[in-house]
């Protein structure tokens, strides 16, 4: 891979799957032998927690936030964590103040890509975790990465989720003249019931044009979290992996074959 891409993981609803989908889909892209930053841009820090740096999230600063608005200030490599198997930015508790700061700011949607272009070349993929919520910091993500990952569950409110959403990225994408693509769909925390069938189905035929992934509900994702770690460095067999592993197949031949650069 020549250059490096970035993945936004996105939704606006709460609880969907974004974290889980998130720490997943960058541990199969590093089974595949790729080098992965993750960025937890959540100031709830679930990420940060899942992969094992809770003590990050309540150090002092500098902390992301810094980073965020000067980082030309602030060695973000010093704020980088090791996880066995990608580096991580942590989420801050300071993040809780980020959305009313970054509003104050002239350029307030484009500090992280400001930030990963000084500090994060050496990676193959970065990943960022969203908050639930459209504001500074999805934008911010939506901004640097201009590639979307979108989990989804089998539900209808999801539905209109999506329509807000690409309302939404539609909006930033002629407000700053750039263009945001959807690289995947994950439909997340499939049951066996006559609702995810037929969801399944509107999902296919709405965006038949994304390459799909299809998450059935499974506690080993969340043992895999408690655990602090994706499900591809856990001893357990777990059938999902390959449904994480294809999908970060299908991401890396879509980059692979484009060479598009974030
Ligand atoms: N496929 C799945 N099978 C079983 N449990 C799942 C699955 N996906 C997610 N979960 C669980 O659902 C809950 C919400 O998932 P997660 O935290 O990833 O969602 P989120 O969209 O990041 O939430 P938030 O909007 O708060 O950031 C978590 O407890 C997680 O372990
Ligand atoms: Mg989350």
């Amino acid at each position: 891979m020549a250059d490096q891409a970035r993945l936004c993981v996105t939704n606006q609803k709460g609880g969907v799957g974004k974290t889980t989908v998130a720490i997943n889909l960058a541990g199969a892209l590093n089974d595949r032998g790729r080098e992965v930053l993750f960025v937890d841009l959540d100031p709830q820090g679930n990420a940060t927690e899942g992969l094992g740096f809770v003590d990050a999230y309540d150090e002092d600063p500098p902390t992301i936030l810094d980073a965020l608005l000067d980082p030309e200030g602030v060695a973000v490599e010093e704020l980088i964590r090791d996880h066995p198997e990608m580096d991580v930015l942590p989420s801050s508790i300071d993040m809780t103040a980020a959305e009313a700061t970054l509003l104050q700011e002239p350029d307030g949607e484009a500090k992280l890509a400001t930030l990963l272009d000084s500090a994060a070349s050496s990676y193959d993929y970065v990943v960022v975790d969203c908050p639930p919520q459209l504001g500074m910091l999805t934008d911010n993500a939506l901004y640097a990465a201009r590639n979307l990952v979108v989990p989804a569950l089998a539900e209808s409110t999801s539905k209109r989720a999506l329509e807000l959403l690409y309302d939404y990225v539609a909006a930033l994408e002629d407000e700053h003249g750039v263009r945001i693509d959807t690289r995947a769909l994950v439909i997340n925390r499939i049951e066996t019931t006559g609702e995810a069938r037929s969801m399944v189905e509107w999902f296919e035929d709405a965006m038949e044009d994304v390459p799909t992934a299809k998450v059935r509900k499974r506690v080993a994702l969340q043992r895999a979290f408690s655990a602090r770690r994706s499900i591809f460095a856990v001893d357990e067999d777990v059938d999902m992996r390959e449904e994480f592993a294809e999908l970060a197949t299908m991401i890396d031949e879509e980059f692979s074959r484009t060479e598009v650069i974030a």
